[in-house]
């Protein structure tokens, strides 16, 4: 009985010292707004979500921004402004002398009034709902590809290349922000230190050294990003790479056929095999290697050291060290290392134009138009816009007067190649991020960059006067150097 008759003291009480006072200072333009500022951005953020849910929804990320990053901020605005509104009603009405001694009554047996509390409680109940709805939606967007590339044009390059590489299905967080909440935290500061930079932009130059601006070209390694072994292997275990592997690479000559030639090499990639055996190129390297570069973008190691099954290391130093140990941070040797270009990969102006030339997306028909093509593709253009248009007029230009029988009997191949060639321009370079050819290296190989002859340089010897290998045979057989017609590519059935 006793416990009974205390709850409904203290119900009374409540009613008489909140409830009451409540809706007496609520009732103030203010918080009036702010409960129609809340209602109406919650309504608008159903709708979007209905519509989203019905398959209707746009990728645009800018109307994501709205939809799922300032709906709510407003939602959370009106919240705000109740209270606020209440505070304020009742400071004007103590200073007035105006707070009545008793609020009007509330009656819990007035079915009118105990309506009102229900609507109250269910309301309150549906904003929580609608809050934590909100967030998550917001947190999921700022966690897609669209978000991270597209919202904001400093990631241009990178959105570029991963769109058309075999990660474009993978999301930009799977790679960049780790498991757990401290990175998840960091990588969120990161990008709203980005988001300032970006918006502060125009007015940086005035102010250099007040206002901070965005880095360009964004660079790389990235030091935040997540261990790779824990990245990548989560999708590829090592145990799944063993073997070679068949390489087939098509390029064209300089001259008026553009006479196409084939280089087919067997790498010797490895991995781990059913008896936990490490092998070739993977298993040697991830087997546990150390190494310190000297250049902070990694270009240049002198020193590298392999630990080997005894527990032992031995050591690899450039000659020009002379026996010393150099300064920095000794990296253990993970897929990064040699992948650093797995998803943001960049061509080569030659990459990009064998590889249109060897699809049929330019015409090898088009007299010239390897050697034109690499030279549109290398001139300097001050943005995309420029490139886009100087190329295909001085493509225009080369036929009409080298060849204009071409032009007349191919128009249509001569502006698909013009167009072609751009694509290639605008996958790769990005004027506005200082992005070009070259300023991102790629580490998987060593022709056009220093890649695996970084270390395999002839140049780091150990002790005992080991040499890192230069044996083209350890790494891969060449079964064909720039032949036309290849007779390894009939004999396996591969046509060319
Ligand atoms: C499969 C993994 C993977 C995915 C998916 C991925 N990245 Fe990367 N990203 C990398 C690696 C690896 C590097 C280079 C790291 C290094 O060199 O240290 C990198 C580098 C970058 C850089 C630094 C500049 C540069 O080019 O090196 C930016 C910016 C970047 N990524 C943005 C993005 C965005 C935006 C997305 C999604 C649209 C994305 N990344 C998706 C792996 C990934
Ligand atoms: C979420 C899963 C996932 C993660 C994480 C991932 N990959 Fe992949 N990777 C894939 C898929 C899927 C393919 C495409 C396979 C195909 O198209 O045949 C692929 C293809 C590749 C290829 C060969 C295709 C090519 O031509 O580029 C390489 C190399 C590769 N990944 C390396 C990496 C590296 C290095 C990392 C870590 C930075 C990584 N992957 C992280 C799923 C993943
Ligand atoms: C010492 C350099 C090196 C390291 C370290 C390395 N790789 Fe590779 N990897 C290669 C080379 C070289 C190739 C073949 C390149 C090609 O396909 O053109 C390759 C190919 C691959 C492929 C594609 C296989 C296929 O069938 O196309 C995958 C997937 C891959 N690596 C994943 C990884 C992962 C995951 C790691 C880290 C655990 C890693 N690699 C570490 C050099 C390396
Ligand atoms: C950070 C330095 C470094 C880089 C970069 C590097 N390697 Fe190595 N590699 C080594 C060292 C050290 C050894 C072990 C040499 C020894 O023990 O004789 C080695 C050994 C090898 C071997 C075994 C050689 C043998 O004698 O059987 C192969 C194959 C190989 N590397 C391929 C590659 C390829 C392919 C790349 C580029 C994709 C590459 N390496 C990049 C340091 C490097
Ligand atoms: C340390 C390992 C290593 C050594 C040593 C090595 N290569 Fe390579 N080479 C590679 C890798 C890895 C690739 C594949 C690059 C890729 O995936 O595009 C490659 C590719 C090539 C290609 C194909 C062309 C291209 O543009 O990719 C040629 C040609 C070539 N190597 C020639 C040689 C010759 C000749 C030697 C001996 C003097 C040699 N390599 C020594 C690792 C090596």
């Amino acid at each position: 009985m006793d416990t009974r008759e205390d709850n409904v003291s203290a119900f009374n009480q409540f009613r008489e010292n909140w409830i009451r006072p409540a809706l007496f200072f609520g009732n103030n333009p203010i918080s009036l707004a702010g409960g129609a500022i809340t209602t109406a951005s919650a309504l608008t953020m159903v709708g979007s979500w209905l519509i989203d849910l019905f398959g209707h929804g746009n990728g645009n990320p800018y109307l994501g921004i709205i939809f799922f990053l300032i709906l709510p901020a407003f939602f959370i605005l009106g919240l705000l402004l109740i209270p606020v509104g209440v505070f304020l009603r009742r400071r004007k009405l103590q200073k007035a002398g105006q707070i009545p001694a008793v609020f009007p009554t509330i009656d819990l047996n007035d079915h009118v009034f105990r309506h009102g509390l229900d609507v109250v409680l269910v309301a309150t109940i549906a904003n929580m709902l609608i809050v934590m709805l909100a967030s998550y939606k917001g947190v999921s967007y700022m966690d897609s590809p669209q978000f991270c590339g597209q919202s904001c044009h400093v990631m241009a390059p990178e959105f570029a290349a991963y769109q058309v590489s075999a990660h474009s299905n993978v999301a930009c967080t799977e790679c960049h922000v780790g498991s757990g909440i401290d990175s998840y935290v960091r990588a969120k500061m990161n990008g709203t230190k980005q988001l300032v930079e970006v918006t502060l932009h125009p007015f940086a130059k005035l102010a250099p050294k007040l206002i901070p601006d965005y880095p360009t070209p964004i660079p790389s390694p990235v030091t935040s990003l997540r261990p790779a072994r824990e990245v990548c292997e989560s999708c590829h275990t090592p145990a799944k790479f063993v073997g070679d592997k068949l390489l087939v690479k098509t390029s064209y000559a300089d001259d008026e056929a553009n006479t196409a030639a084939q280089t087919v090499v067997l790498l010797h990639i490895g991995g781990r095999d059913s008896l936990s055996h490490l092998s070739g190129i993977h298993g040697v390297h991830l087997n546990h290697m150390e190494y310190i570069a000297s250049s902070a973008d990694r270009q240049t190691i002198p020193w590298v050291t392999r630990r080997n099954g005894d527990g032992t290391e031995t050591t690899f130093a450039a000659s020009a060290l002379n026996g010393a140990t150099p300064k920095g941070e000794r990296r253990t040797m993970d897929c990064i290392d040699c992948h650093n270009r797995a998803t943001h990969t960049f061509q080569t102006p030659e990459e990009g134009i064998n590889q249109a030339l060897s699809d049929g997306a330019i015409s090898t028909s088009l007299p010239w138009i390897h050697k034109e093509g690499l030279e549109l593709l290398k001139a300097n253009y001050a943005s995309q816009a420029e490139a886009k248009a100087k190329i295909a007029q001085q493509l225009n230009a080369f036929y009409r007067s080298q060849h204009p029988d071409v032009l007349q009997s191919k128009g249509w191949l001569v502006q698909q190649a013009a167009a072609q060639i751009y694509a290639i321009y605008a996958r790769n370079v990005f004027p506005e991020m200082k992005v070009t050819w070259g300023t991102h290296p790629n580490n998987l190989g060593h022709t056009a960059y220093p890649g695996c002859f970084r270390c395999h340089d002839g140049d780091h010897t150990s002790k005992t006067g080991k040499t890192i290998t230069q044996d083209c045979a350890n790494c891969h057989n060449l079964l064909a150097v720039e032949e036309s017609k290849p007779k390894v590519l009939s004999d396996l059935g591969i046509a060319h």
